[in-house]
């Protein structure tokens, strides 16, 4: 009896390692974490090139790349780590939400694994994922802090109670901020993934030289809608060519861009506020946005709150994050089965 506990202390004491898999949309990612807070190795396969000829991801391809690119980037992640199989003590794996072919590929395989190799399965929501990669650069960061979300499928103000307990404060009522930025870059020539391109561009451009509306919701400020401007830029274009005047693409692209980091930090600090919450954060994809990052900085400078942003490395889509939600649901006692299954439309904080 008192073998099994020493046993069990020495268990707790030991370090967690968990491999993580990331598939869920067009980035074919593996990563090796420790304890949640230290990323050993972090593999990105990103397809973009492949989806680039067609202007968008197309999902039977990305679950065919997936196919064929998993082994080799688990085998390197593994390999990185400097670790084995035999080391790893949890397998995290994004579960939903995405596209159901391609999340798919990650499950089958993080079950395959965790069967072979006698480790728990723990399932992933990737959102969740997204707010726990500000856990890898900021060691200090703990719960409860305020989470903007912006990603290519979503636009969510979310309050981190707790490690792995989350509030929906806001969400999109149309588009995501990511999405908007995709089809607006689609629409001014700069192609495949807009975000980055638009983000350049925006450098080079006068962000007040074309006044595009920022949405606000009456009866919800915390909600965001984007859809209204992405349709002012697009009517903008056709009156341009309707009149034959010549576009000015870093103009347009730098008051686009404006108008939708006014509407995401004025949301995150009005919200912050509100809730009396003195730890803002962001994350997701449009997070690597360098004006965004920089506009959130003053203003929570100005509001006496600290801002928290992991680099842009873990904003877009990557395992690491996975592997540090992972681990943080592994000790809250989340323990999925053989039957765990992909979930497209998978809610934050459903379980
Ligand atoms: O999180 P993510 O990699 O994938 C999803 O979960 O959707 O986010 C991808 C989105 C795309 O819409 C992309 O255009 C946008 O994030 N994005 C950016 C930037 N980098 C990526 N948006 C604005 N500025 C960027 N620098
Ligand atoms: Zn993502």
């Amino acid at each position: 009896m008192i073998e099994t506990t020493n046993e069990l202390k020495k268990e707790d004491k030991k370090d967690k390692l968990v491999l993580a898999i990331e598939t869920s949309c067009d980035e074919t990612a593996a990563a090796v974490v420790k304890n949640g807070r230290d990323v050993l190795s972090n593999i990105i396969y990103s397809q973009i090139k492949v989806h680039t000829v067609f202007g968008g991801v197309v999902p039977e391809i990305a679950s065919r790349k997936h196919i064929e690119k998993i082994n080799p980037v688990i085998t390197a992640a593994l390999q990185d780590a400097g670790v084995s199989l035999k080391d790893i003590d949890v397998m995290a794996v994004t579960y939903g939400p995405g596209l159901v072919g391609a999340l798919l590929v990650g499950v089958a395989e993080a079950k395959a694994i965790a069967y072979a190799a006698g480790k728990p399965l723990v399932g992933v929501h990737h959102i969740e994922g997204h707010i726990s990669a500000n856990y890898i650069e900021h060691k200090d960061l703990e719960p409860p802090f305020l989470c903007l979300v912006a990603s290519g499928g979503h636009s969510h103000l979310v309050m981190v109670e707790d490690y792995g307990s989350y509030r929906i404060i806001g969400r999109t009522r149309d588009d995501a901020a990511g999405e908007a930025f995709d089809k607006v870059a689609r629409a001014i020539g700069l192609g495949y993934p807009g975000g980055p391109k638009v983000d350049r561009l925006a450098a080079e451009g006068d962000s007040s030289a074309i006044t595009f509306p920022r949405a606000r919701i009456a009866d919800a400020p915390d909600d965001f809608s984007f859809s209204g401007l992405k349709s002012a830029v697009l009517n903008y274009l056709n009156q341009c060519q309707m009149k034959e005047i010549k576009v000015n693409k870093a103009d347009v692209a730098a008051s686009f861009q404006q108008a939708v980091i006014d509407v995401l930090t004025d949301h995150t600090i009005a919200a912050a506020r509100r809730l009396g919450v003195s730890k803002v954060a962001i994350a997701g994809g449009v997070a690597a946005n360098s004006s965004l990052r920089k506009q959130m900085q003053e203003a929570a400078t100005k509001n006496h709150m600290t801002f928290y942003h992991p680099s842009p490395i873990y904003c877009t889509d990557n395992a690491a994050m996975i592997g540090v939600a992972g681990y943080y649901e592994y000790l809250k006692g989340s323990r999925d089965g053989w039957d765990l299954n992909a979930v497209p439309n998978l809610k934050i904080g459903q379980r």
